[in-house]
């Protein structure tokens, strides 16, 4: 059984369908403090199964050491952190108490029920502004400039320290902008109040529900002067988690890393007119000045997770942007 972390949020979400359709027993592990109880109303429609759930605060150790006790646990994706990078630069203790206090109780539940398998959520936020692009995962980190970024290197910090004291395998995912829905409808991005990432917003402008997107700058140097990124169709980014537990299960006690995305830099611009051209739906939008502590290009060189993960992205923009045109109309 795997032990899914923050498994009713976004990405944690569609990896248990993915780890469901590839024969994994799950267990998640929520509070629902950025989800909702109805996901699992809607894993049970796509999946027909109703999953093993129990709701945790990962910051008590008590509390998921107690609820935990009865499960027979191989490995675990360790989802749940808070994510808003504008929220941690005004709250950085609510960022650093949750997602390091987590990080450390599920590792200390893997120490003592021995639990050898361990899959950890990264992002490309660690690499903060690239002097080189594609980055590969030799690409230096710690130039995170958030306080959200900097608990991601932190947790990376962590992660190779517990390594080398316990031996247990490690993978360690770096995701570029994962964006999407599954193809049900049924679960998607879905942020509380105002959205900070780019297609949320895009979607809720489309829909009406928004007058008008600002792109956050067009004087970058990039091919038409907004930010370039890596966006990934949330369910391939769901299935690296199934090839990640494999691959841990294939090499013991080794501690990798591995770039999460498609190796596409699309431009805000491009991604717009993707979106009215794949959905037949204009958006509006203003220009406005850039947003602090963005990187202007960034995008992955993901040869290495097709070599030793055999992963590959094989969903293209077209799907990214019309499965989450789906997953707003229908929400
Ligand atoms: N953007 C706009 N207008 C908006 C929102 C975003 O123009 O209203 C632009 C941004 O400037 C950026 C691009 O769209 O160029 C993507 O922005 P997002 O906020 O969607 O994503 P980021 O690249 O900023 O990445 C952040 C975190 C990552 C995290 C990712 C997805 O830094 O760690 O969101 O959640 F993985």
């Amino acid at each position: 059984m795997i032990l899914v972390t923050g498994g009713t949020g976004y990405i944690g979400s569609h990896s248990v369908i993915e780890l469901h359709n590839e024969g994994y027993d799950v267990l998640i592990v929520d509070n629902f403090v950025n989800s909702s109880p109805s996901v699992l109303k809607h894993l049970k429609t796509i999946t027909g199964v109703d999953f093993n759930f129990l709701q945790v605060d990962l910051c008590d150790y008590e509390q998921l050491k107690d609820a935990t006790k009865n499960y027979s646990i191989e490995g675990v994706i360790h989802f749940a952190a808070f994510k808003s990078v504008g929220e941690s630069v005004d709250l950085p203790l609510k960022y650093y108490n949750n997602n390091i206090q987590s990080l450390t109780n599920v590792l200390k539940l893997c120490e003592e029920r021995e639990i050898s398998n361990i899959v950890f959520s990264s992002s490309c936020t660690v690499y903060g502004n690239p002097e080189s692009i594609p980055v590969t995962e030799s690409t230096p980190i710690g130039k995170a400039e958030s306080p959200y970024g900097k608990t991601k290197v932190f947790s990376e910090e962590i992660l190779k320290d517990f390594h080398k004291s316990s031996s247990k395998t490690i993978c360690n995912l770096r995701y570029f902008n994962p964006i999407g829905a599954h193809e049900s409808g049924l679960l998607g991005d879905y942020p509380d109040g105002k959205p900070n990432n780019l297609l949320p917003f895009v979607t809720q402008v489309a829909a009406g529900l928004r007058e008008k997107l600002s792109v956050f700058g067009d004087d970058y140097n990039t091919k038409d002067g907004s930010c370039i990124r890596d966006y990934i169709h949330v369910v391939d980014l769901a299935k690296a988690h199934v090839n990640a537990i494999d691959y841990n299960k294939r090499n013991r006690k080794l501690y990798s890393v591995f770039n999460i995305g498609t190796g596409v830099g699309v431009s805000v611009f491009e991604l717009l007119s993707t979106f009215e051209k794949v959905n037949k739906t204009p958006v509006k939008f203003e220009i406005s000045k850039r947003r602090s502590g963005d990187v202007g290009a960034i995008y992955a060189d993901c040869q290495n997770a097709a070599k030793k993960l055999n992963w590959k992205a094989k969903l293209n923009l077209e799907d990214m942007l019309s499965s989450a045109w789906n997953f707003q109309k229908k929400n």
